[in-house]
């Protein structure tokens, strides 16, 4: 598997660095040490947005009783979930994380101590997030600490919804995605969608060097209508080293974009995909 915001997709990512090792940890320590110096902060722009499209989406009257339910695809330790429903920040996290208070502690102290801090920092409009990722250590983390109202682990790349995720898919409403786009598909994509029951709206930040292209088709057939500004762009991290940033320049050019500005200071660069049914944003 590829680092953050690189990727398996069809190979779109073999210029990128690896860092299989953090993302299959029993906590997100790892996680943040290693990725506290490439400054990722992708989350970090996606906060508001997430948070003004789950609000926009609970809203909406549906005609089905419950709240429609935010599943945070390739969810990795509940990043996206702990900035959506508490008061806290990216930079909260990579500070708690990378303490010495957090490094001597054993990991189920660290469940208990993370436990009590995102309680006592839940927002009084927080809704209900699921989360999916391949890797079960992390999710499960997510769901022990409170972040997750429930955890999956299908892989919808290669295989289609299992029982439990297929029951869950009733209450979807939100799709979010972060650091993900590389790795999945429209595969996965179209497995959400024809699983669901109610409308299901749709942001994505996705790396420049990957075409989503794919996925807004496979949306479309589902009558969702995707939007995108191009020319707003979100830095997602810094580039490991030269050749890291070679391939994205390349893979960047290559997709038709210029990577003036942006790649080319030494930085990966998303942009954000909004999708919602009928063709309303
Ligand atoms: C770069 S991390 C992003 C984590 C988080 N969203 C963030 O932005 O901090 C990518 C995540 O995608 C997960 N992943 C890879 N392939 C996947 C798949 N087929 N389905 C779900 N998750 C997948 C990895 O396990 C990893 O946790």
């Amino acid at each position: 598997m590829t680092g953050c915001g690189s990727g398996g997709a069809g190979g779109a990512a073999e210029g990128k660095a690896r860092f299989d090792d953090i993302y299959d940890s029993p906590d997100p320590r790892a996680y943040f040490l290693r990725l506290a110096p490439l400054e990722y902060e992708i989350p970090q722009h996606a906060q508001p947005v997430f948070r003004q499209a789950a609000a926009e989406r609970a809203a909406l009257d549906d005609g089905r009783p419950g709240a429609p339910v935010v599943l945070d695809v390739c969810c990795s330790y509940g990043i996206n979930a702990a900035l959506l429903n508490h008061d806290v920040t990216l930079t909260d996290l990579y500070q708690r994380y990378t303490s010495r208070a957090a490094q001597a502690m054993s990991t189920a102290e660290l469940i208990a101590w993370d436990r009590k801090f995102y309680a006592e920092r839940r927002r009084p409009d927080a809704v209900p997030v699921y989360g999916l990722d391949v890797a079960a250590p992390a999710a499960q983390y997510a769901l022990e600490v409170g972040l997750l109202d429930a955890a999956f682990t299908d892989n919808l790349e290669q295989h289609p919804p299992g029982p439990r995720l297929s029951r869950a898919l009733a209450d979807l409403g939100l799709i979010t995605l972060t650091g993900g786009g590389s790795y999945i598909t429209e595969r996965t994509f179209a497995a959400l969608l024809d699983g669901a029951r109610r409308p299901v709206w749709v942001s994505a930040f996705v790396l420049r060097t990957v075409s989503y292209a794919p996925v807004v088709r496979a949306l479309a057939e589902r009558g969702l209508h995707t939007t995108v500004d191009p020319s707003r762009t979100y830095p997602q991290r810094r580039f490991t080293d030269d050749r890291e940033q070679r391939y994205a320049i390349t893979a960047v050019r290559a997709l038709g974009g210029d990577p003036t500005g942006r790649e080319d200071t030494g930085r990966f660069h998303c942009v954000r995909y909004d999708s919602r049914p009928g063709g309303r944003n």
